[in-house]
This record gives C-alpha cells, sequence and structure tokens, in this order.
C-alpha cells in the first residue's frame, strides 16, 4: 500500500497506552478515534513514515496496522490518494446528557420557509466579489505589521477612513483617536457596560438579548419606555441611571424617530448629571423618503458614544462595528477589549478601510437602499388592503423592518404566531422585544431584509395569507 503521496505533511495525535504491544496499541487508539469522531469520515492519515518517525516506532508497524484497519473498513487506502478514514467508519455518537446546546438569540435559531423576521439583512447579497477584491488589495499592501499585535482601538487606516465617512455621511464629529473597533454592536454595549457599570437605562421594548449583553457587563438594566415620540428620556431623570442606549434615528423596533424635545431632554440629563448617552445608529444607512436625521453625536460629542455596525450593510457574519467614544472614556473601553481580545482582527479591518476609502462602500449601500427600497414599496403595496382593518404600520419610512400594530379587540400576537406558523412563516412580535411586561400593545415586527431577492415574493404571498386568516371573516359555507 502506498501512503506517502498526499499524506505526507499531515500531523495527528494518537496516544498509543503503555503496556499494549505497539503495533496492536496503534491500531487501538485509531479505532477509538473513529469510533468516538474524533477522526472524521474522510480524514487523511499520516503517511506511515511521517507517523512511525513521530512515534518512534518502525515504518513497518504502522503500515500493518493500517492494513489491518483497512481490512477492518475503519480505513480505505487508493494508489494516489492515500489512508483516509472511511465514510462509514463513525458509529453515530451516542446522546450525551449535558451536551453544548445551540446558542439562541433573536437572529440565531431557524426561520420558517418563509422568514420575514426583522434582525438581519439578506444574506444572500453580501457582495462577495467586492469584498474578495478589497480583501486582496488589503493583504497584498498589508505591512508585515499588520500581521502582530496591534492597537486594542484598531487599525489606523480603518478609524481614519471611519472619522471621515462618519463625518460626511452622518454628521459625526469623529477623531481617529477617539474611534475603536469593535466584534459589532453588541461588544460595544458589552464593554461600554464594564466600563461605565452602574445602571444603563435600555429602550422598552428593545432588544432583550442586548439588555442581556450590558448585564453581562456587569452594569444593572433599567427599561426605559417608549412612546409615539420615542424614548421617554424625559423619565431618566428619575432613574438611577449612569447611562442610557437609544436609538433615535430609528427606533428599535417601532420605527419612531427621537423628537426634537426628547433629544434636547436627553442631552440636558447627560450634561447635568455626566451621564453617558449610548447611541445606537445601527440601520443609518437606510433611508428611504424621509431626510436622514442627523447622529446626536455630532451635537454633543463629549457625552454621546456613538455606535455603528456593519450587519445591516454588509452582513453580521463580519462582526464588525466601531464606538466614536468620548475622549474621557477612551483608555478604560481600550483597556477592556485589549483584556477582551487584544483587539478586533485585522484582516477584516483593511478589507473595509479599503472599501470605504474608495468610496465602493457608499456605492453598495447605494444599490443596496434601492433594493430595500423596491421590498419595502412591495411590502407597502401588499399591506394597503389591510388599513382599514385597524392595523398601523410604523417605521416605514426607514430601516429593513416595519411595526404593524394590531388593532384593539382584534387577533393577539398569538392568533397570529398561530396562522402564520401554519403557513411556515416566521415573523418578529412586539411582546418578545419588552424588557419588562408592560402595556397589552399587540404588533407584528416585519423584517423585509433577510429573505433572498427570489423568495421575497413567496415571503409575502404568506404574510397575506396570514393576515386574511386572523383578520377577514370566515366565508360562510353554501
Ligand atoms: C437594534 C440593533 N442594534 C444593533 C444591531 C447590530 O448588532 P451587531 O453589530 O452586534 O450585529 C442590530 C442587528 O440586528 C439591531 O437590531
Amino acid at each position: 500500500m502506498s501512503d506517502d503521496g498526499p499524506n505526507r505533511s499531515i500531523d495527528l495525535l494518537v496516544d498509543v497506552e503503555a503496556g499494549t504491544g505497539r503495533r496492536a496499541g496503534l491500531e487501538e487508539a485509531l479505532r477509538t478515534a473513529i469510533r468516538i469522531g474524533r477522526l472524521g469520515p474522510g480524514t487523511r492519515l499520516p503517511a506511515s513514515r511521517a507517523l512511525a518517525a513521530g512515534l518512534g516506532i518502525s515504518r513497518g508497524t504502522v503500515r500493518a496496522a493500517y492494513d489491518q484497519l483497512v481490512a477492518e473498513g475503519y480505513l480505505t487506502a487508493r494508489q494516489g490518494s492515500g489512508t483516509v478514514v472511511a465514510l462509514r467508519a463513525q458509529a453515530p455518537p451516542e446522546p450525551r446528557t449535558g451536551a453544548p446546546s445551540e446558542p439562541r438569540t433573536e437572529a440565531h435559531g431557524g426561520g420558517g420557509r418563509y422568514d420575514l423576521r426583522p434582525g438581519s439583512p439578506d444574506a444572500s447579497a453580501f457582495p462577495t466579489a467586492l469584498w474578495l477584491d478589497a480583501s486582496r488589495r488589503a493583504l497584498t499592501r498589508a505591512s508585515a505589521e499588520a500581521f502582530g499585535y496591534g492597537d486594542p482601538r484598531g487599525r489606523i487606516e480603518l478609524r481614519i477612513a471611519l472619522a471621515a465617512y462618519l463625518g460626511r455621511t452622518r454628521g459625526v464629529l469623529a477623531r481617529p483617536e477617539n474611534i475603536l473597533i469593535t466584534n459589532g454592536h453588541l461588544q460595544g454595549i458589552t464593554l461600554l457596560a464594564r466600563v461605565v457599570g452602574g445602571t444603563v437605562a435600555m429602550e422598552d421594548p428593545g432588544v432583550p438579548f442586548h439588555a442581556e449583553g450590558v448585564r453581562r457587563g456587569g452594569a444593572a438594566v433599567v427599561p426605559l419606555p417608549v412612546d409615539r415620540r420615542g424614548a421617554r428620556t424625559d423619565l431618566l431623570a428619575g432613574t438611577a441611571a449612569t447611562a442610557v442606549e437609544v436609538t433615535p434615528a430609528h427606533q428599535y423596533p417601532t420605527g419612531r424617530t427621537l423628537q426634537p424635545e426628547r433629544r434636547r431632554t436627553l442631552v440636558e440629563w447627560a450634561r447635568d448629571t455626566g451621564g453617558l448617552i449610548i447611541e445606537n445608529d445601527y440601520d443609518a444607512e437606510f433611508r428611504y423618503d424621509r431626510k436622514p436625521v442627523g447622529a446626536l453625536q455630532g451635537v454633543s460629542p463629549e457625552e454621546v458614544a456613538y455606535l455603528g455596525t456593519t450587519s445591516k450593510t454588509l452582513g453580521p457574519a463580519l462582526r464588525l462595528g466601531w464606538m466614536v467614544l468620548p475622549s474621557r472614556l477612551v483608555g478604560a473601553v481600550a483597556d477592556a477589549k485589549l483584556h477582551t481580545d487584544h483587539h478586533t482582527e485585522h484582516l477584516g479591518q483593511l478589507a473595509l478601510a479599503d472599501l470605504i476609502t474608495r468610496h465602493a462602500y457608499d456605492r453598495h449601500i447605494r444599490a443596496s437602499r434601492q433594493r430595500y427600497r423596491r421590498r419595502r414599496d412591495q411590502l407597502r403595496t401588499r399591506l394597503q388592503p389591510y388599513l382599514s382593518h385597524g392595523l398601523t404600520i410604523e417605521g416605514i419610512a426607514a430601516g429593513l423592518h416595519v411595526l404593524l400594530t394590531l388593532p384593539p379587540g382584534g387577533p393577539t400576537e398569538a392568533d397570529v404566531t398561530a396562522a402564520a406558523t401554519a403557513r411556515e412563516l416566521a415573523l418578529g412580535y412586539l411582546t418578545e422585544r419588552r424588557l419588562s411586561p408592560s402595556t397589552p400593545e399587540q404588533a407584528i415586527i416585519i423584517g423585509y431584509g433577510r429573505p433572498a431577492d427570489h423568495a421575497y415574493s413567496a415571503a409575502l404571498d404568506a404574510l397575506t395569507s396570514t393576515l386574511d386568516a386572523v383578520l377577514l371573516p370566515p366565508v360562510p359555507e353554501l
């Protein structure tokens, strides 16, 4: 049997028990590793010469052990392709109690066949060619130092690019020194919670998953109600909050804009108390038919930590976001980041810097905005007939989701869930976004960003069929 070709330089950890014969010990160690799945089907084994050298035994002994396991069906050996674990060699693992379970967040977990849950853009629209090109350019141009440890705030190339980009597009007053690159918004608020401590007021409804991140960062969470004018910033003075997280441009999930007097109250609260405003600008790039609302940070940079992310513009998989910090917090947050993960990985940062500086990021966002606007228009047209049944739509001017409030005394979220599930449709619900069990208001959150283009109109069919089922009286049988 020849096993030297493609297998020459493969490493393998085998634990041959002392006391057994060398060949029998090696055979048993390999059998066990295959049985328990440590060596999965198709895994290549090292060439006999290499394994023999590593174990300090003769090549003949390794060959004999391999031949035996081929005969038993654990391995297959083919001229030219070496020795591999047979495809059927592995017994299915026994279910174990305490086995790791899948993590679940609102963004994870199964959608239905038709997926209109909020929280994600269309992952199938990730600009692969653009990212590949930017990555290639970034890797080719990167200096040797980019492959070592770096500044916990992130790559200077990206911080310079973002300072200009955020100033130009969002009115953010950013200096590269005050920017810290994160692994997305969740990491940003967790780091801030760790540094600021105390109590963070968070919008209710909002993102319970992010509230959990703040708690895990070590701060307490107090819910801040949201009404038609946005977050009730007028209530902050009566709380013990040391910081508040808000989504002023497009409240999540209601889609409301924080009204000017509420913005004023918020800034006054921060100036009077020294409290920190955490501005979550999570979907700022998607504005359709209203003037962009400038970032609060531009008005009060020393009171606001401004957070942005690529999760909606490029994709959540990148885990790439940024914070523009008040000067007083930069050192402490950089230290917290350093002790979390040194810094965000460099290569993605360099690719993003390349996209931004060449304005390819602007072009990509403009094209995405047009795509999502078309979807938004289709959704609005399909929802129009239901408005006479007391449904109201909010947040349609921006973002990738809308809030559809159900009429009082009409169908409940549970009714919609039952009808939607029967149609294999997944939606978001307002009650799931509550931080405290408060108002009885019932609403559906429709995320029109998530489906692939080809699946979108079928998802809208499932949605209207669901609404028909819960809103229209059944047709009497003749
Ligand atoms: C309200 C809100 N904030 C922030 C984010 C982005 O979070 P991250 O950057 O951690 O992916 C999302 C994503 O859906 C969101 O809905």
